[in-house]
């Protein structure tokens, strides 16, 4: 939530078209069946659905190499890959369209309180330091060896750190730990290529799901491959990726980037994510309630790649501070659904169990 009362928080919007053009083409990958809302207000949703993307094959790929490496690990000593619950999975969720808000919440929401893994030893980096925003800004490391290889890895650690608002704090405690730190924010004033005194490396730009020199308000865009590319990072591993953008419509980019990992195959060159999740209402709009599904079939979809959430924390700082001390999250679920203006904001968490090559090995398979 470091957002909303800044700048970064202004909109880095980039164009609904495509977010809402992922949104179909990921709940016909899931599900096999198109949601088509019946009362959207929005005349491109119901065009741009029809767009086909190929995701159920994505999906099928993921279930496979899942397997695959399970199979291919047997042999190498026990692997903790600590199963996952559904949700719900009793209840078995209706079809989109069919599930309501409310029903989509509930599964959503006991997902991201699920510790997938037990870290047991990671350190939570950065953050402001006193103040009713104690915390914002600080997100959380694993240095279990398996998910941290400093000593073991040839080259030192590598870092993406989208969103920054002008606060490094914890870019800049990477850094100290001997990480090669490239921060990235289009809304800054600060200038392209500068560099801290702890050498985090800043970028005038913004991740989004095209290339674009003068994208939403004359910024640069980027997608996650392209910087790879351009940054010369192909062979290495992404030692760290964190994702805290926002969107100015109350969302965030989370659900942009976990696509382009699912759908390039980044997801497993990278070894740690984490991220703030940014869930505005109404649900009863459909844009909205279908992002919520989306955002919850990807990260299923990152878990049958090897990933397992094991952090998840309530941001409700901004609402302890400005509606009462007592603010929890669960004020907001109760009033997400209908939309009283609330945002729920989840800091979270994965490690990645199967990383399986570099950046440039991954993404030509
Ligand atoms: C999650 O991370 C926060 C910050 O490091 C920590 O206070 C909390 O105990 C962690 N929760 C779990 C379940 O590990
Ligand atoms: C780049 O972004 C601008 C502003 O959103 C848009 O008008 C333009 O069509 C985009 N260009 C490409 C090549 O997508």
């Amino acid at each position: 939530m470091k957002s909303r009362c800044n700048a970064r928080n202004v909109a880095i919007f980039l164009s609904f078209c495509f977010a809402i053009v992922l949104v179909a083409s990921w709940t016909k990958m899931s599900d096999g069946t198109w949601n088509v809302p019946t009362n959207d207000d929005n005349p491109h949703y119901r065009l741009q659905i029809s767009d086909k993307m190929a995701l159920a094959e994505c999906q099928g790929k993921l279930k496979q190499t899942s397997k695959m490496s399970a199979i291919s690990s047997a042999g190498n000593g026990p692997k903790e890959l600590p199963e996952i619950l559904e949700p719900l999975a009793n209840k078995e969720l209706k079809p989109p369209g069919e599930a309501s808000p409310e029903e989509e919440l509930e599964r959503i929401w006991n997902y991201m309180y699920q510790r997938q893994y037990h870290c047991t030893e990671s350190k939570y980096l950065g953050g402001q330091p006193s103040g009713p925003f104690k915390g914002d800004g600080a997100y959380d490391l694993c240095v279990e060896k398996q998910f941290w290889p400093q000593g073991g890895d040839k080259a030192k650690c590598l870092v993406y750190s989208f969103g920054i608002n002008n606060d490094f704090s914890f870019d800049d405690e990477m850094a100290k730990l001997g990480c090669e730190v490239h921060s990235f924010d289009p809304s800054m004033t600060l200038a392209d290529n500068s560099v801290t005194n702890t050498g985090v490396i800043f970028h005038k730009i913004g991740i989004s799901n095209e290339d674009n020199d003068s994208g939403f308000n004359g910024w640069k865009m980027r997608t996650l491959k392209t910087l790879i590319k351009e940054l010369g990072h192909e062979d290495r591993h992404l030692d760290f990726l964190k994702v805290d953008t926002d969107r100015g419509d109350g969302t965030g980019f989370e659900d942009v980037v976990m696509q382009e990992l699912l759908e390039t195959g980044l997801y497993k060159c990278v070894r740690q994510f984490s991220f703030e999740l940014h869930m505005p209402g109404p649900l009863t709009q459909p844009r909205l309630l279908n992002r919520c599904r989306l955002l919850y079939r990807q990260m299923r979809a990152l878990n049958d790649g090897g990933w397992r959430l094991y952090n998840t924390t309530d941001n409700v700082r901004w609402y302890k501070a400005q509606v009462n001390q007592d603010y929890t999250q669960r004020s907001n679920k109760n009033d997400i659904v209908k939309g009283g203006g609330a945002v729920i904001l989840w800091e979270s968490s994965f490690v990645n169990f199967e990383v399986t090559g570099t950046c440039k090995e991954v993404l030509s398979r």
